[in-house]
């Protein structure tokens, strides 16, 4: 059976994708420090698929190996919140860069593909609408910073050791899994602040007077488990194929923020309450992914509905609360 190493296995994309892999038939190897995270996800994914995954413990910054032979890794592990990479440089450099030079570590011991998790974020502010992968890489914070360095650890080294990788740049994932277990714990994203909203808080929602049809940013957000079933697709293909130099994963739509509170609405017969304040630094008024590389290439588009997110979102708040 074909053993894929994971990552970051019990993190928010992380832990989807170890779902749609086992789902698949693939064997799982799951490694998480759990930094960000709970050892409790495995259960999770467990109870979901009705498969058992090794798992180990271990930061991807050290010296580390798994015992068997795996045929390829996907290297979710890493910090990601923006505010804070600007607060702390030094830890995301730290964490995400040193963590990916130790993964091409084991990949080369391996003789396996990687697959690297990049982001919308390396683009920076400027982008043209909608934005294909040759647009000019500017990350303007230190978290997308050490994702630029990352994909170019991935191309460079692996190049150098005849190995094949692709580096996907995730737009904005939303949503859970249908069954509620798994989901985003952060709260540094829209999503959670638009469920404090729904649940006796206030949603700041920064800005309404960009150049957009509604006056509000727009994003293209995409649902988490078609980012997960990409994965799957992504290592059918690094393995029989070549590398994906660099692709974005998206929709090809932009939802504007109020588009997104009323879809909330619409999911869950939920009010959101929200005001109005500023526009957030460095925020690019529309950032939407051109996804025509993507569908040529693994065949595949993400068609999961908002709605459909919008709802998991919910639930997995709702079951979360109740632990
Ligand atoms: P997450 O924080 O939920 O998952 C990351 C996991 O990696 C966590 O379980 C954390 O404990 C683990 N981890 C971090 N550093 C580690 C280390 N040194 N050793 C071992 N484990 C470590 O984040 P996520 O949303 O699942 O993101 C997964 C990947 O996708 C990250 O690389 C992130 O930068 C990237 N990404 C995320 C988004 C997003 O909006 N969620 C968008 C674009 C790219
Ligand atoms: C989405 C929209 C905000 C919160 C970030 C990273 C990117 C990737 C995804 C990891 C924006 C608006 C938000 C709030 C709001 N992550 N908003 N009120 O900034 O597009 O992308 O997450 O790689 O790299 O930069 O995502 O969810 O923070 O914001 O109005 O309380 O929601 O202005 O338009 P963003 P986000």
């Amino acid at each position: 059976m074909t053993r894929i190493l994971v990552t970051g296995a019990a993190g928010y994309i992380g832990s989807h994708t170890c779902v749609a892999l086992l789902n698949a038939g693939y064997d799982v190897v799951g490694v998480d420090n759990f930094i960000n995270s709970s050892s409790s996800v495995y259960k999770s994914i467990e109870s979901i698929t009705g498969k058992r995954m090794r798992i180990f413990d271990i930061d991807c910054r050290t010296d580390f190996d798994v015992p068997e032979k795996v045929d390829a890794i996907i290297h979710f592990a890493a910090l990601k919140s923006v505010g804070d990479s600007v607060a702390f440089p030094v830890k995301y450099y730290d964490n995400n860069v040193l963590s990916t030079v130790k993964v091409m570590d084991v990949a080369n011991r391996h003789r396996a593909p990687v697959v690297f998790s990049s982001s919308a974020c390396v683009y920076g502010d400027k982008t043209l609408r909608p934005v294909t992968e040759s647009n000019n890489l500017c990350p303007i914070n230190p978290y997308g910073e050490t994702k630029m360095i990352g994909e170019q650890i991935i191309r460079n080294i692996s190049n150098r050791l005849g190995l094949n990788y692709a580096n996907l740049r995730y737009f904005n994932p939303i949503g859970s899994h249908a069954s509620g277990l798994l989901g985003d714990i952060s709260t540094t994203n829209l999503m959670p602040h638009i469920i404090k909203g729904a649940t006796g808080g206030c949603l700041q929602v920064f800005g309404d007077d960009y150049q957009t049809s509604d006056g509000y940013c727009v994003r293209d957000y995409v649902h988490v488990e078609d980012i997960a079933d990409a994965h799957v697709k992504t290592v059918e293909y690094v393995l029989s194929n070549g590398s994906i130099d660099a692709m974005n994963l998206g929709t090809g739509y932009g939802t504007s923020v109020v588009e997104l509170i009323n879809l909330f609405e619409q999911a869950n017969l939920k009010k959101v309450n929200y005001e109005v304040v500023g526009r957030r630094d460095g925020d690019a008024p529309v950032l939407v992914a051109d996804v025509k590389l993507m569908k040529e290439t693994l065949g595949f588009s993400c068609d999961r509905t908002l709605l459909n997110a919008c709802e998991s979102s919910y639930k997995f708040y709702g079951a979360n609360q109740c632990k």
